[in-house]
């Protein structure tokens, strides 16, 4: 981490990065020299991105739109990148869409369809399209490249909960993937770990701490450290796993809820 340009001549590649956590991290690589990749479906997100970025740093950025839960759309970007880059070292599966407060089983077709799509499919449609392009890194030993799922904290043993019904399932299919393809990719010395954030900042829960309260008082969940969550703190793990400090830890999943996960089994 003390390397300040750490990620010079590194191509990050962030889903989701319109917004949120997405716009957050790809600020953080880009302060570490990263070039970017950033995809989402709403280009207009993906403009304000990278006009912020801009403002504070000489990188080049791509901005990909494409759909991750269509796999045309995701081969065709990954097609686009190829012809720009061929140094993708850091993929953040980020995109992911929540499933409204309804418990799994009360839940529409449609509506599991499309969590499952973006947050599951999604997320193996891209990893798929660009593992084999990581593989090739050999300019990038010890570590040809990382992998970061954004999962949540509602996919973890101790936050699955029925507030959060199929959205909590596609998040620990996510953290089961992290696994599976830390063990498929360790052999080509590339690294795969997922972070599960608590509950944070962001539209997603329409960036007003009174919808979180809400929520944490509906499921009777105190937090140990009584604060919301930042975007920015999410990005400073990313960042972490993404420094060559992290190099040797593959197929975690890191927990980042201020305890929440482990108050909630003690009520
Ligand atoms: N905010 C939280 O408290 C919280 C907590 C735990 C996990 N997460 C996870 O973090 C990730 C980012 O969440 P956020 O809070 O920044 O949300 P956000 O809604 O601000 O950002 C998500 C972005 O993903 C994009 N997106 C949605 N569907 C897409 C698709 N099919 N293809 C491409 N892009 C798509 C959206 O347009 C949006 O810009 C999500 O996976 C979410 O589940 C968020």
């Amino acid at each position: 981490m003390n390397d300040e340009k750490f990620l010079k001549g590194k191509v990050a590649l962030i889903t989701g990065a319109g917004s949120g956590f997405g716009r957050e991290m790809a600020k953080c690589f880009a302060s570490k020299g990263a070039d970017l990749v950033i995809n989402d479906i709403n280009m207009e997100g993906l403009e304000e991105t990278r006009d912020i970025i801009l403002k504070d740093h000489k990188v080049e950025i791509f901005l990909a739109k494409a759909d991750i839960s269509n796999s045309e759309e995701v081969n065709n970007m990954a097609k686009k990148v190829s012809e720009k880059f061929d140094n993708v070292f850091l993929l953040v599966n980020n995109a992911g869409i929540d499933s409204g407060l309804y418990a799994s089983l009360k839940s529409k077709e449609d509506s599991y369809d499309k969590v499952m799509a973006v947050n599951v499919k999604g997320a193996w449609n891209v990893t798929k399209a660009f593992f084999r392009q990581m593989k090739r890194q050999r300019q990038f030993e010890p570590i040809r490249g990382k992998i970061i799922n954004i999962a949540s904290c509602a996919g973890t043993e101790n936050g699955i909960n029925p507030f959060f019904g199929v959205y909590s399932a596609s998040k620990a299919t996510l953290i089961a993937f992290t696994k599976l393809w830390a063990l498929e990719l360790g052999p080509s010395d590339i690294t795969v770990n997922a972070i599960s954030p608590g509950v944070f900042l962001t539209p997603l829960y329409k960036n007003d701490p009174k919808v979180i309260r809400l929520l944490l008082e509906a499921r009777g969940v105190k937090l140990p450290i009584d604060k919301i969550g930042e975007a920015k703190w999410v990005a400073d793990i990313a960042l972490f796993l993404a420094s060559p400090t992290a190099n040797y830890i593959t197929g975690q999943n890191l927990i980042l809820d201020g305890g929440m996960t482990i108050s909630i089994n003690k009520l």
